[in-house]
């Protein structure tokens, strides 16, 4: 079945289909130092028969260091055109070549990007000291069938999910959880 949070959020993408900017989100997890840690990615759409949205990351990111200490996630996107704001909460999991059932999507997810984008996973370690420009401007279009090892996609598996309609008269908030007996959803005070 599909789960309630969905059904809102696809009505949101469909009523942006023509807006690419629709596609970045705000991926929040938690720091090392325990301070928050925020950053845009690009929503690339939900594992097939399932809700868990796809974000492809480089596997020398920050934010893998943070996701392998602690997998808890929160997305935070926004929806110009029908003001609406989700929160989505939950676990994530990073994908590689070694997880067999899922190294077949990877795969698809890598070659449906543009080479503008796989190229950047053959850049220098993000987040290091600058190394030079030949460094990027030299890296060579990698192979659009086979992944680079630096490639991997997170998986994000919804928890709960805080729905905010501005443009509801009155204003909408629910919040939604999963529990044993499915998911449950609560209107609060917007
Ligand atoms: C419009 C936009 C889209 C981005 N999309 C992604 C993305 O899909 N995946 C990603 O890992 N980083 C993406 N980034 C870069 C991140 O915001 C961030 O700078 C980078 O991943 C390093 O973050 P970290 O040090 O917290 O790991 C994007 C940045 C912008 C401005």
């Amino acid at each position: 079945m599909t789960t309630p949070w969905r059904l809102t959020l696809d009505a949101s993408l469909l009523a942006h289909r023509d807006d690419p900017m629709c596609r970045y989100v705000q991926l929040a997890t938690l720091g090392l130092d325990g301070r928050p840690a925020n950053r845009t990615v690009v929503f690339r759409g939900f594992r097939p028969d399932s809700d868990d949205l796809i974000v492809t990351v480089d596997a020398r990111s920050q934010k893998m260091a943070e996701i392998a200490r602690s997998p808890f996630f929160e997305i935070c996107w926004y929806f110009g055109r029908t003001r609406e704001q989700y929160r989505l909460g939950g676990t994530a999991r990073s994908i590689n070549d070694s997880d067999r059932f899922l190294a077949g999507l990877r795969t698809d997810v890598w070659r449906s990007l543009a080479d503008a984008v796989r190229i950047q996973f053959d850049w220098p370690s993000p987040g290091t000291d600058w190394q030079n420009h030949d460094a990027h401007v030299s890296a060579e279009i990698p192979d659009s069938s086979t992944p680079l090892t630096s490639f991997r996609l997170l998986l994000l598996t919804v928890e709960r999910a805080d729905y905010l309609n501005l443009l509801a008269d009155p204003p909408l908030r629910q919040q939604l959880e999963i529990g044993q007996d499915g998911w449950t959803c609560r209107r609060v005070n917007p």
